[in-house]
């Protein structure tokens, strides 16, 4: 079946990790006909807005979007595109499979969490504002309804995917309203899913219980800033941000990254590694409805990863970004 989708290459290795992942789709058997759009910087330099209509609407349409990263300026400067988008679109869960992939030097062996972050408020809401000079006023904005919704998806999906416990995480001893009702609502979901393990954990405890023994969680559910962190920390388990993916997903359409920036410090020099990017695809493979194509490319992928030998400087290896992608076409076409 032939498909059409969105298609942000983004900033920095954006372009070096979209084109691998364009690359591997094709090759193992799904045509794919992209609509290219630039957003943040180059689209506010070019057309006066960090995300255009023209954009949106292409993934309205399309209802499916690959997305490189995307550079947001520190301290001063436009707000976030991706904040932009996932609320524009009302993309409003966050999901990143965080899974042990075999031949990867990391902390921990077998990590299979599932990070699910609410994507469209807290104090991503950005709305800030100085007081007076010396002070600022940020808010964070937490509605019953988002927290309802986005504990809905994440215990149906501990359901479909067949896992025991979900934990809230969240800070509600000292944000006893904004988090007290993130927590209040994401329990009462709970217990409409009996065949799925309640629990509940304050966000630095989970950071030091996921350091020290990441192997007691399953299912993790959290507001947007607390969810962001955490993904980075699981990220670090398994190897890496060049590993780990992120779906943004809304009753109407999707759009699929890596959990990782556009990484200047490397751009251009085709040291990437396109795993994260790679995984991306196979989310949104299912979610097209290409489970063979999926399933062809992970084998693949953990074909390369088992033999150890074409492995990106991230992991300890000396492979470019093209060799590493070269390796699992190869498999594809082996396959
Ligand atoms: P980053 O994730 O871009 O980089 C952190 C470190 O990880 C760097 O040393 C980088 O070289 C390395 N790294 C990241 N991805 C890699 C990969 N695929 N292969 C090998 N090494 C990799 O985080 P940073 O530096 O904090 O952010 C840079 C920019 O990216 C910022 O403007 C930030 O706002 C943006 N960003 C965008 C995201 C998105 O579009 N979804 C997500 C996170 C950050």
């Amino acid at each position: 079946m032939n498909h059409i989708a969105t298609l942000i290459p983004g900033d920095g290795i954006g372009p070096e990790v979209t084109r691998p992942a364009q690359q591997i789709i094709k090759a193992a058997g799904v045509e794919i006909e992209w609509e290219s759009y630039i957003a943040g910087a180059e689209a506010l330099e070019r057309q006066g807005k960090t995300v255009s209509d023209d954009l949106l609407d292409s993934i309205r349409r399309n209802k499916v979007a690959l997305k490189g990263p995307l550079t947001t300026p520190v301290g001063e400067g436009f707000s976030s595109a991706n904040v932009e988008l996932r609320k524009s679109l009302d993309l409003y869960a966050n999901l990143r499979p965080v899974k042990s992939l075999p031949g990867v030097r990391s902390r921990y062996e077998n990590i299979d969490l599932i990070v699910i972050r609410e994507n469209t408020e807290d104090l991503y809401s950005g709305i800030e504002h100085v007081v007076v000079p010396g002070v600022v006023e940020s808010l964070k904005i937490i509605t019953e309804r988002a927290s309802t919704k986005i504990a809905k998806f994440a215990f149906e999906l501990a359901r479909t995917e067949k896992r025991k416990k979900v934990a809230i995480v969240h800070k509600a001893n000292i944000m006893k309203l904004s988090d007290g009702l993130f927590l209040s609502a994401a329990r009462a979901v709970g217990k409409r899913y009996p065949d799925v393990e309640t629990g509940d954990v304050i966000v630095d405890n989970a950071c030091m219980q996921l350091v020290i023994n990441p192997h007691q969680y399953d299912v993790l559910l959290l507001e947007n800033l607390y969810g962001d962190i955490i993904s980075d920390l699981a990220a670090g388990l398994v190897g890496g941000l060049g590993l780990v993916p992120g779906a943004n997903i809304g009753d109407e359409c999707a759009i699929f990254e890596a959990v990782h920036g556009s990484a200047p410090d490397i751009k251009g020099q085709n040291k990437a590694n396109p795993t994260a990017m790679i995984l991306a695809t196979i989310m949104m493979m299912k979610y097209l409805g290409e489970a063979a194509a999926a399933e062809r490319i992970y084998a693949a992928l953990v074909r390369v990863f088992t033999e150890r030998k074409v492995f990106t400087r991230d992991l300890g290896g000396s492979a470019t970004t093209k060799e590493f992608t070269e390796a699992i076409l190869k498999e594809i076409e082996a396959g």
